[in-house]
């Protein structure tokens, strides 16, 4: 184990997935949240569920960055993000119950764009057979038709808020052109223009004061020398160009979405903290080479609790890929890794990690790219002996199974990356800090 040695305090950290989303991003967040200043989100949107949990109690923020849950945290929702308004307003009210006044530290950007009902109309309409929801297995939420508006350039912006006038006429040619898409092509009921005025009027008197210019809040607070983390949602494998497309979805996860989404520059960010679990899982269809589909595939899915933090639906689980974090490291120049949910092996008298894949006779040296290629390729296993015991309390690297050691030296030696963290619990304390 060549752990991260280092006292160094770093200004800018990004937090980022490195497989198909769900790695447990909420918690490293959380954890690093202590020690900095801002915590700032920079794509996606309500599909996103980071969980956090800490004296007994567990929080699910889908939009709203983890470092709210920290009391000096500032947090920002820049403009690469898409914002259900409802879905956010619910977040506030439920940190409000909580006793956390999310309003006192949150930015939300001028820039970022809204999701409204009609988005989630056209996401969803064609039903189980045709919509985008049933064929890619969208989170159903909008996120695709917003970032569709977004690029189309007809989108709400959050500073359209602002200007009632404007906005009123910005919507009314918006739910003329979705409702007659609506009814025309998917024969689906429209959406009601009135509804969506008087969410957005309610969800206005809310926000006003948090709408900003995030990007120069956030160049601001560097020059200061404030300390910044950068929170990905989704993972690496679910980008719209580096992921196994279509199956993905509408942002860009990797880290170009930082600089587009924040509006920061490439060489401020001075570590990238891939976040890994120590298995693999995948929400909604597509490639997923490592796939068990038997009775191993369920353990993991029982003991890990896979289950969508926004959807409720079942995790597809598998063995850890590391062509799949290789892939991610090298999108996206991860230097630390963040092992997650490593107690979940706790139960496997044997482990495996796919170390490559064969195609045709040949190993592949990297990633595919070619989507046909996935039909045929036959993944490479490596075995390790399980250590059957609760590492649960473990608290340091030292006093781990010799076995687990085992498992992070192959999976260091085929990644190629340190690990700076390993998670053995969901509690904020089930971590051991090696770096
Ligand atoms: P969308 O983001 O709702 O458009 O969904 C596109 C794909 O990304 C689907 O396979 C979803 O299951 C997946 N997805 C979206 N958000 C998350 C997430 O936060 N974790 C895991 N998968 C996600």
């Amino acid at each position: 184990m060549t752990a991260t040695a280092s006292k160094k305090t770093y200004s800018v950290q990004l937090i980022i997935g490195s497989q198909w989303g769900d790695e447990g991003k909420g918690k490293i967040v959380d954890l690093l949240g202590k020690d900095v200043d801002i915590v700032a989100r920079y794509q996606g949107g309500p599909n996103a569920g980071h969980t956090v949990k800490f004296n007994n109690t567990q929080y699910i923020l889908h939009q709203i960055p983890s470092g709210i849950l920290r009391p000096d945290t500032d947090c920002i929702i820049g403009n690469g993000l898409v914002i259900n308004p409802e879905s956010l307003m619910n977040e506030i009210d439920t940190l409000t119950k909580a006793g956390i006044d999310a309003l006192k530290r949150l930015y939300i950007s001028l820039n970022a764009h809204l999701i409204l009902d009609y988005h989630i109309a056209v996401e969803c309409a064609g039903g189980s057979g045709e919509s985008t929801a049933s064929t890619i297995g969208t989170t159903g939420r909008g996120i695709g038709p917003a970032y569709a508006d977004k690029i189309s350039r007809i989108g709400i912006r959050m500073q359209d808020l602002l200007y009632p006038e404007q906005l009123k006429e910005k919507l009314n040619r918006n739910i003329k052109l979705k409702n007659d898409i609506l009814q025309s092509v998917y024969g689906a009921d429209k959406v009601d223009e009135q509804k969506i005025y008087d969410l957005l009027s309610r969800f206005t008197a809310i926000v006003k004061n948090n709408i900003v210019d995030t990007q120069s809040m956030l160049i601001e607070a560097l020059k200061s020398g404030k300390k910044v983390l950068l929170e990905g949602a989704q993972g690496t494998h679910l980008d719209i160009d580096f992921g196994t497309y279509p199956y993905v979805t509408s942002s860009n996860t990797t880290v170009g979405g930082v600089f587009t989404g924040l509006g920061i520059a490439p060489n401020q960010i001075d570590r990238i903290i891939g976040i890994v679990k120590a298995y693999t899982t995948r929400v909604g269809k597509g490639p997923f080479p490592s796939e068990l589909t038997g009775d191993t595939g369920d353990a993991l899915r029982k003991k890990g609790s896979e289950f969508g933090a926004t959807t409720g639906r079942p995790r597809r689980c598998g063995w850890f890929d590391s062509m799949v974090v290789r892939y991610a490291v090298e999108t996206n120049g991860i230097d630390t890794m963040a092992i997650t949910k490593l107690d979940v092996l706790d139960i496997f008298d044997e482990i495996k990690i796919c170390t490559g894949y064969q195609y045709k006779g040949k190993k592949l040296s990297y990633f595919p790219k070619d989507f046909n290629v996935f039909d045929n390729i036959e993944p490479i296993y490596q075995s390790v002996k399980g250590w059957k015991q609760s590492i649960a309390h473990v608290r340091s690297y030292e006093e781990l199974p010799v076995e687990t050691k085992d498992y992070l030296k192959l999976l260091e030696d085929t990644v190629q990356v340190p690990v700076g963290f390993i998670s053995v619990g969901p509690n904020r304390e089930e971590t051991i800090i090696l770096s």
